[in-house]
């Protein structure tokens, strides 16, 4: 029968690999992909409201309130394609005060997977990191130069990607996750960020893969419990 959406969540340190992770889990899962970055970045951009509000915290690499994040994250997590197809949450809770609201809305995932990458390797992700604003896609000036140099010519560099903006992002991240581990901890997977993108894919692919099989599991035996 039809298996039951897989809800995910991505998190780690800014640059550990998120937003590269979940172009890949995207393009074989299906899920509908919520990055409370991107997602404050488009307000950002077409110059909302929120994007306002937000636009001082973020070109700082401070956090967002969480109020703003929050709303905007179940009002996303609401409709009706996160309901059909899964999610794939990416950056957000945060906060242990994130964290507490969705499990207030009784909305958890069924797996938390941490990329785990060290310091070092973080900063120079951040600082050669380039975005290409047409098609969302992210390069990395040595490890992922674009395929073009029309690609090339229109990448854009974020505001929060210099070095020093960087390491307040990573303490700042620093902080607060290990307040939220213990809401997930029962299950939190943490995957080796520090490798080969694909070779990261593979291990993240075998680990979603297994839980959507133990889902599908538990949905034939309640099936036959119902049926007895
Ligand atoms: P957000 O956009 O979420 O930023 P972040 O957490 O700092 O994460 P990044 O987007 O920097 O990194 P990533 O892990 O996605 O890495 P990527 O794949 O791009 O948030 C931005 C801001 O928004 C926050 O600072 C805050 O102000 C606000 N905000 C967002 N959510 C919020 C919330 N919940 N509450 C409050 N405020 C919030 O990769 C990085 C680079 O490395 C790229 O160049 C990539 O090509 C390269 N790379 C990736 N994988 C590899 C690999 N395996 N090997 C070599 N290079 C690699």
């Amino acid at each position: 029968g039809r298996s039951e959406p897989l809800k995910v969540m991505i998190s780690g340190a800014p640059a550990s690999g998120k937003g590269t992770q979940c172009e890949l889990i995207v393009q074989k899962f299906g899920l509908v992909h919520i990055s409370t970055g991107d997602l404050l970045r488009a307000e950002l951009s077409a110059g909302t409201d929120i994007g306002n509000k937000a636009k001082e915290y973020m070109n700082s690499g401070r956090l967002v309130p969480d109020e703003i994040v929050t709303a905007m994250v179940t009002e996303r997590l609401s409709r009706e394609d996160a309901k059909e197809k899964g999610w794939l949450l990416d950056g957000y809770p945060r906060t242990l005060a994130q964290a507490e609201s969705l499990e207030r809305l009784n909305i958890r995932p069924d797996i938390y997977i941490v990329l785990d990458v060290p310091d070092e390797i973080l900063i120079d992700r951040c600082v050669g990191r380039k975005l290409d604003p047409l098609t969302g896609k992210i390069y990395h000036v040595t490890h992922f130069p674009p395929e073009t140099e029309d690609i090339k010519a229109r990448l854009i560099t974020r505001p929060d990607d210099t070095e020093e903006k960087v390491k307040s992002r990573l303490q700042i991240y620093k902080q607060n996750a290990e307040s939220i581990l213990p809401v997930y901890s029962n299950i939190m997977k943490k995957v080796d960020g520090n490798r080969d993108k694909d070779a990261v894919f593979a291990e993240i692919d075998s680990l979603l893969s297994r839980v959507q099989k133990e889902e599908q599991d538990a949905r034939k035996s309640e099936a036959v419990i119902s049926s007895t």
